[in-house]
C-alpha cells in the first residue's frame, strides 16, 4: 500500500494510569492501524512547562508545534486506513488547531481515579492537573457540543471481559472488529496463580509481546514499566490497594468529573454483576430536573444525601406532597402546616424558618419552569448526624430540606377509576406510630402496597386496629350510601388536606357529611366511593375485593365533587413569584 493516501484517525482521550497504552497495542496488532504514541506531547511540555525527567531529550525529538503536529502528523497521509493516536486529555492545551477536535473519530478512555492514584507513577507527583479528568469532561462536551458525542469506555470494561468491550468499541467507532485485537503471541501461558486470583479467559492474557514496543514514545521507560511486563489488560485486581490519605482530597475533586462520564459509557461494571438496562422514566420530561438538595439546587444526578443523613439512617424525617396548578402552589399554607407539626411531634432541632422552606420551593420551581402539572416531594429530614446512630442527639448539622418536583399528571384513572383490595397489614395505630405525623418511615404503607400489587389491584385498604377501614396505603378514603357522605375519623389514617378539602366541598354542595367509624362491608357495598389525596386528586373506586361499586361507573357525586375541586384548584392557591400567564 502507498504511504500517502488519506487516513482516518481515531482519537483517543484519556488520564494516565487507565489502560491507555495497552489498548493503544491492541489497536496496534490490526494490519489496517497505525498507531501514534501522544503525538502532542512535546507541544503540551512546550507550552505548559512541565517538568519531566526526559524532557529535553523529547522536546528535541519530536515536533513541539501542535498545530503542524496536528496538521502533518496526526492528520497527514499514511500507509493504512486509519490512524489511531493516542492522547493524555491534558495535552489538549490552548493554542492548538480546532481542526484537532472538528476531525476524525473520538473516544474517551475513563477510570475511576480510586483505582488510578494509588498506583500513579512517581514520574510527577499526582495533581488535578496531571489527571486531566477536566480536561476530559471538556473534551466531551465539546464533541457534545458539536453534536458527536463521543463513546466513552471505562478501563475496567477492558479488564473484565477485553473482547466484549473491545468489540463494543469498535461498534461505537463504526470499524470493523478485528479479532487480531485479541490475537495470542504463540503458546505462552499466563502463571497459575495470576489466573487462579483473577479468573479471566488464558487468550486475554496472551494480547501482546511482553517489553518494549516500536510504537512506544521517548517516555516508555519512566512511565510503561509495568505495561511492559503485561501481555494482556491487567484484570483488575480482587481487592483494592489501600488507599493513601494524602491522596483523599484529590479523589475528592476528580470523582465528580469520573462519575459524570461514567454516566454516559456504553457499558458501566458494577459491583454486584451485569447492571439492569437504564429504565425508561414514566415522564420522560423529567430527565433532566433540577432539585433543591440542603441548600442548593443540583441536576437529578447529583441530587443525592449523605449517607450519614438521618432518612437514610432510620426514615427519620418528614415529607410532604404539593401540586402546582396554572402559576400557584395550591394549599401551601396547610402543606406548611402540617410539615412543621410533624417535625415538631418528632423532636427536629434547627428546622428551616417557614419563609427558608417556601423561598426553596419557589426558587426550585422557577428554575424548572414548572408552572403547572408538577408535583413537589418536600421532604426535611432530622440532618446529617456525626456519626451513624440512632440518637438525635448525634445531628449536629441541621435538618436537610429536599424539594423534588417533577413534571406529573394526576397518578390513578380519575376517569374511568381504580380497583382496590384490603390489604392484611394494619395502619399504624397511636398506640405505635401515629399516623398525624406524616413521617417517612412509610414501611407500613409500602407492605399494604405490595399485596396490592401482587393483586394486581391499584391501591390497597388498610384496616385500623379494630377491623374498621381507616385509609388507602397512600389516600385517604369516601364511600356515599343513600346520598350520604362518609369517611372515616382521622384516627388511624394521616388527617389529609385533600381529605379535609373535599370534606369542606361536601358541605358547600349542600350534601350530607358523617366522619365515623366505617366497616369494610359499607365500603363493599357502597352506591360511590372515591379516594382523595395530592397526587392523585379525587379518584372513583369501581371496585373493592371482587364487589363491583355501585354500577362499576364513576357515580354522581364523585363527578359532582370532581368538578367541585377542579374549580377549586383553578381559583385558589399561592402565586409563585415572577409568573406570569402566557
Ligand atoms: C397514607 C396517606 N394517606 C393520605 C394521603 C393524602 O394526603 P393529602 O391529601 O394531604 O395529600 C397521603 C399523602 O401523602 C398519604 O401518604
Amino acid at each position: 500500500m502507498e504511504g500517502n493516501q488519506e487516513v482516518e484517525v481515531i482519537h483517543s482521550w484519556s488520564a494516565p494510569r487507565s489502560l491507555s497504552t495497552s489498548l493503544m497495542y491492541s489497536f496496534a496488532q490490526r494490519d489496517d492501524i497505525e498507531v501514534l504514541d501522544e503525538p502532542l506531547y512535546a507541544n503540551f511540555l512546550r507550552v505548559t512547562g512541565a517538568e519531566r525527567p526526559y524532557r529535553e531529550e523529547l522536546l528535541s525529538k519530536m515536533d513541539s508545534d501542535g498545530s503542524r503536529v496536528v496538521k502533518e502528523v496526526i492528520f497527514g497521509p499514511g500507509a493504512k486506513k486509519y490512524r489511531y493516536c493516542k492522547h493524555m486529555a491534558k495535552q489538549r492545551v490552548p493554542g492548538l488547531t480546532d481542526e484537532l477536535m472538528k476531525k476524525g473519530k473520538h473516544f474517551i478512555l475513563i477510570r475511576n481515579p480510586l483505582d488510578i492514584l494509588p498506583s500513579f507513577d512517581k514520574v510527577v507527583p499526582p495533581s488535578f492537573l496531571e489527571l486531566g479528568l477536566a480536561d476530559l469532561v471538556s473534551i466531551y462536551s465539546e464533541l457534545c457540543e458539536f453534536g458527536r458525542p463521543p463513546p466513552i469506555i471505562d478501563a475496567s470494561e477492558l479488564q473484565q471481559d477485553p473482547e466484549a468491550a473491545l468489540r463494543g468499541l469498535c461498534e461505537d467507532l463504526d470499524i470493523p472488529f478485528q479479532p487480531a485485537m485479541l490475537k495470542s503471541f504463540g503458546p505462552r501461558k499466563c502463571a497459575p496463580t495470576s489466573l487462579a486470583m483473577h479468573p479471566i479467559s488464558p487468550i486475554a492474557c496472551l494480547l501482546w509481546e511482553a517489553g518494549r514496543k516500536s510504537v512506544d514514545g521517548i517516555w516508555a521507560p519512566w512511565w510503561y514499566k509495568s505495561v511492559h511486563k503485561s501481555t494482556c489488560f491487567t484484570s483488575a485486581k480482587p481487592y483494592p490497594l489501600p488507599f493513601p490519605s494524602s491522596l483523599y482530597d484529590l479523589l475528592e475533586q476528580s470523582l465528580p468529573f469520573y462519575n459524570m462520564l461514567r454516566r454516559h459509557a456504553r457499558q458501566v461494571s458494577s459491583l454486584f454483576g451485569s447492571p439492569l438496562p437504564p429504565p425508561r422514566l414514566p415522564v420522560p420530561a423529567n430527565e433532566k430536573l433540577l432539585v433543591w438538595v440542603g441548600d442548593e439546587i443540583v441536576p437529578r444526578e447529583s441530587a443525592k444525601v449523605s449517607v450519614f443523613d438521618s432518612v437514610v439512617q432510620g426514615g427519620d424525617a418528614v415529607w410532604e406532597g404539593l401540586r402546582i396548578y396554572d402559576g400557584k402552589v395550591f394549599k401551601l399554607n396547610e402543606h406548611l402546616d402540617r410539615l412543621f407539626d410533624s417535625a415538631k411531634a418528632l423532636a427536629f432541632n434547627n428546622v428551616p424558618t417557614r419563609k427558608e422552606v417556601k423561598e426553596a420551593i419557589f426558587k426550585t420551581l422557577i428554575s424548572n419552569s414548572m408552572f403547572d402539572n408538577a408535583h413537589i416531594r418536600l421532604t426535611l429530614t432530622r440532618g446529617k448526624k456525626v456519626t451513624s446512630g440512632m440518637s438525635p442527639g448525634f445531628n449536629l448539622y441541621g435538618c436537610t430540606l429536599i424539594v423534588l418536583a417533577e413534571w406529573k399528571p394526576p397518578v390513578y384513572d380519575n376517569t374511568g377509576g381504580i380497583t382496590l383490595v384490603t390489604a392484611t397489614t394494619r395502619r399504624n395505630s397511636p398506640n405505635n406510630l401515629d399516623s398525624k405525623i406524616h413521617h417517612n418511615n412509610l414501611l407500613n404503607n409500602i407492605l399494604a402496597k405490595v399485596e396490592g400489587n401482587l393483586a394486581k389491584a391499584d391501591d390497597a385498604i388498610m384496616l385500623d386496629k379494630d377491623g374498621y377501614v381507616s385509609e388507602t396505603n397512600a389516600t385517604n378514603i369516601f364511600l356515599v350510601k343513600k346520598g350520604c357522605v362518609m369517611t372515616p375519623h382521622a384516627d388511624y389514617c394521616l388527617p389529609g388536606i385533600t381529605r379535609a378539602t373535599v370534606m369542606e366541598l361536601v358541605i358547600k354542595e349542600n350534601l350530607v357529611l358523617q366522619e365515623r367509624r366505617i366497616s369494610l362491608s359499607e365500603f363493599h357495598t357502597a352506591d360511590e366511593v372515591w379516594t382523595t389525596g395530592t397526587m392523585g386528586e379525587l379518584t372513583p373506586v369501581v371496585m373493592i375485593d371482587g364487589r363491583v361499586i355501585g354500577d362499576g361507573k364513576v357515580g354522581p357525586v364523585t363527578r359532582r365533587l370532581q368538578n367541585a375541586y377542579k374549580n377549586l384548584t383553578a381559583e385558589i392557591g399561592v402565586p409563585i413569584p415572577t409568573y406570569t400567564r402566557i
